[in-house]
């Protein structure tokens, strides 16, 4: 009895990634068939209704599973601007993408989290990464890939959570590599020498689509792996799958605490605020 139809506008959506293909512990009261110049979203995008901490009043959030309901999209198959055209088409301003990723540092321990503060592009080109082209032409700034006022919301929250058995690591620098195979070892080697904190094969062009639509968008990692240069055994999907499974409660009460904080009043304006701020005229073709 889900509706394929919600009138209101919705500012907050959760892209899941791997093992967090659901948000269980929100009432599911829509799911949406959105199409897009770009072709159709991995999933169709669920609409929660999250109890406000404040008014009582439902807040509904938007939620997009990355890899498809089934897990049957590999990295560089997701429809990435399918997805964000999608949520910024219902509204959605500020986007909490989750991933699992593996460690490039000995103290990010797997079922550790991270929410990074830079990334190195190591995609291929392979996928679409643009939405300015075919005749218009736009250069948003990425310096600064993720959205710092988000990200200070999320770290409150997850260190709120420490006592249950959330370690968070503040800052990092994430290595998005094009996959599906993973790195060779002197790949790992070599992006440990860069600097890098975490790997993953996600957040790119998302995050950059993202900047483009307007959107503020923050990554969440949770760390399933040491990749190939530790010596505790090479990364393996069983190894990823295993640690996001063990951890998942955790990855679903750090989700949870942060939707509970943008939900409230004055949180969800400020982000709303300063995109509003902002120029509207790409966001404005986008639509
Ligand atoms: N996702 C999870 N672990 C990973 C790894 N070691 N490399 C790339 N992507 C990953």
């Amino acid at each position: 009895d889900i509706s394929s139809t919600y009138s209101d506008p919705i500012h907050i959506a959760v892209i899941g990634g791997t093992g967090l293909q659901h948000l269980p512990g929100f009432t599911h009261v829509a799911n949406l068939n959105v199409t897009t110049p770009w072709g159709m979203p991995s999933s169709p995008i669920s609409v929660l209704h999250h109890p406000s901490p404040t008014s009582g009043k439902p807040i509904p959030i938007a939620f997009i599973s990355r890899h498809g309901v089934h897990h049957e999209l590999a990295p560089h198959e997701v429809p990435s601007r399918a997805n964000i055209a999608a949520l910024r088409s219902i509204g959605v301003r500020t986007i909490i993408a989750f991933s699992a990723v593996g460690s490039l540092k000995e103290e990010i321990k797997p079922r550790d989290f991270v929410v990074p503060d830079q990334v190195i592009d190591r995609t291929k080109g392979i996928r679409p990464f643009t939405f300015f082209e075919g005749g218009m032409v736009g250069h948003v700034g990425f310096a600064d890939p993720f959205d710092e006022g988000l990200a200070k919301v999320i770290r409150t929250c997850g260190h709120s959570l420490e006592g249950d058995g959330v370690v968070l690591h503040d800052k990092g620098i994430l290595v998005c590599m094009e996959g599906p195979q993973f790195s060779t070892r002197a790949e790992s080697n070599l992006y440990r020498s860069w600097g890098g904190s975490v790997i993953n094969m996600s957040c790119l062009p998302e995050s950059k689509l993202a900047r483009e639509a307007e959107i503020s968008y923050q990554m969440i990692c949770m760390a399933t792996d040491y990749d190939c240069w530790h010596n505790s055994g090479d990364v393996s999907v069983e190894m990823v799958m295993g640690h996001m499974k063990a951890n998942s409660q955790n990855a679903l009460r750090f989700v949870g605490a942060v939707l509970n904080e943008l939900s409230k009043e004055e949180h969800g304006e400020q982000v709303l605020a300063k995109h509003l701020d902002g120029q509207t005229k790409f966001a404005g073709a986008i639509t």
